[in-house]
């Protein structure tokens, strides 16, 4: 039997084949291939989905955020809250900074920051937050901006799986100070390479990342500050602005599909499905459950030809990248143990239902035979 793999862009492709060569076939007869006018105009298209005036095009989701931050003035021995439940982007852009991040917990339901734990991380250093909203579930952003504002924190939103989903009605992109975007080709909104963008409603801070991306340099050959030459290439623009007006219908079939598996998932003992917390849409960038055995529980997936992933195995406090900053296992424990148990079914819009069942079977097997071993020890 075919394998179902987790991800099928090519599903996607055949889909929209004919406008996306004729868009690519544009760009190429143009021979305008760095910041034309596609980057122009999905700058705009972008910040206008996310609610917001301003949009800076980028090379990745991990230059978003490390401009943001320099924008927001973050330096040398500044410290930054971030949840140690992520990818690893998330950090490494505050530690190339010179920067520090500070490992928050999470909350188990949604695997976002767990906001009761955010007041105790707070020191003179504190300078930003960086709230990720995993797998395309916004954080709890009331409490996230309440605590921000009581402490003079920046808000940098790590938006990067949660492009089309909302809090309280309202684009999830749209709350912060600057909201950071991957077009990594996975991604709900994924270009044909790397790419990124961020979104700001400040006019002055958007002028600020166009000089940043560019050498430090407002006019050619004049650099202000120390800069990147980080942009998203017009051939990436050109591909994204094809996809963006499917974006809508794609969130839609990925949460009917998500839907599905927890209809066909339901009740599966030692199974927790995943849960949408009020006043949010998910987006279902991933479907994640926890599966008890989970490692045990993945193989013998793979072995009947279903592939999946799991977001992440190591929380970011125990990564050796970060051993310098002390932590130990034990300190984090939320997120330890959902590095421990989370799994991640394959997940995209023209996943089948068909497909679902199988995948809903194969999975029930597998759990219920762990079970059956672990009853036997
Ligand atoms: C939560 C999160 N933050 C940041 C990034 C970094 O984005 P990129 O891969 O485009 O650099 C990613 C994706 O890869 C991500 O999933």
């Amino acid at each position: 039997m075919q394998t179902i793999p987790m991800l099928n862009l090519e599903a996607q492709y055949v889909s929209i084949k004919q406008e996306m060569d004729e868009a690519i076939q544009a760009v190429l007869r143009k021979q305008h291939f760095i910041l034309g006018e596609n980057v122009a105009a999905l700058e705009e298209e972008i910040a206008r989905y996310c609610g917001m005036h301003h949009g800076v095009g980028v090379a990745s989701g991990t230059d978003a955020l490390i401009l943001a931050l320099k924008a927001a003035g973050i330096g040398p021995g500044d410290e930054v809250i971030v949840p140690t439940f992520t990818f690893v982007a998330t950090a490494d852009s505050v530690s190339l900074l010179g920067a520090v991040p500070v490992f928050a917990d999470i909350d188990p339901a949604s695997y976002t920051l767990d906001v009761s734990s955010l007041e105790r991380l707070v020191t003179e250093k504190t300078r930003a937050i960086i709230p990720v909203h995993l797998y395309g579930q916004p954080a709890d952003m009331d409490e996230v901006l309440a605590f921000a504002s009581r402490h003079g924190l920046a808000v940098l939103g790590d938006t990067a799986q949660a492009l089309g989903a909302t809090y309280h009605q309202r684009p999830v992109c749209s709350y912060g100070d600057f909201g950071c975007l991957s077009f990594f080709p996975s991604k709900n909104l994924g270009a044909y390479g790397d790419g990124g963008m961020i979104v700001t409603q400040d006019k002055e801070r958007a002028s600020d990342l166009k000089m940043l991306r560019s050498h430090g340099s407002r006019r050619k050959y004049h650099s202000e500050v120390q800069g990147w030459n980080s942009r998203l290439d017009e051939l990436q623009a050109a591909v994204l602005r094809v996809k963006l007006p499917h974006l809508e219908q794609w969130t839609a079939q990925r949460i009917s599909r998500a839907a599905l598996y927890n209809e066909v998932l339901r009740g599966i003992e030692g199974v927790t499905l995943p849960t949408v917390l009020p006043g949010r849409t998910h987006v279902f960038h991933q479907y994640t459950l926890r599966v008890p055995a989970r490692d045990a529980v993945q193989a013998e997936l793979a072995r009947v030809g279903v592939q999946t992933a799991v977001h992440y195995p190591v929380p970011l406090h125990l990564q050796p990248m970060f051993q310098g900053l002390g932590y130990r296992r034990g300190d984090l424990p939320v997120a330890e143990k959902a590095a421990a148990e989370v799994l991640s079914l394959p997940m995209y819009p023209e996943l089948s239902d068909a497909q679902i069942d199988r995948i809903g079977s194969a999975l029930r097997q597998a759990v219920e035979a762990q079970l059956t071993v672990a009853t036997a020890r």
